[in-house]
């Protein structure tokens, strides 16, 4: 299947999750939080909440939890509060 990282297509195979694809493709820092500083992924398992991405429009997802669908939009890096912030 395929699916859209930050505009870029990306193939990933079903079972996988967005933060396996995330890695896959090299990044290692994929979340921004609401302070504005950006992290990685630290547990893989849904605690720690340093993996949250915007999925589909929807923010704070968890990339570690959620498996990835045919023309997911995944976008890294990005925090609708610290979007409201910026100048
Ligand atoms: S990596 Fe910890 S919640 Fe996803």
């Amino acid at each position: 299947m395929s699916v859209r990282l930050d505009g870029q297509a990306v193939d990933a195979a079903e079972g996988e999750t967005v933060l396996t694809v995330i890695q896959a493709m090299g990044q290692r820092q994929v979340a921004r939080n609401d302070h504005g500083q950006v992290s990685g992924a630290y547990c893989g398992m849904g605690i720690c909440q340093c993996c949250l991405v915007r999925i589909d429009g929807r923010h704070k997802r968890r990339a570690c939890q959620t498996l990835v669908r045919p023309g997911m939009q995944i976008e890294t890096r990005v925090n609708r509060i610290a979007a409201t912030e910026a100048p």
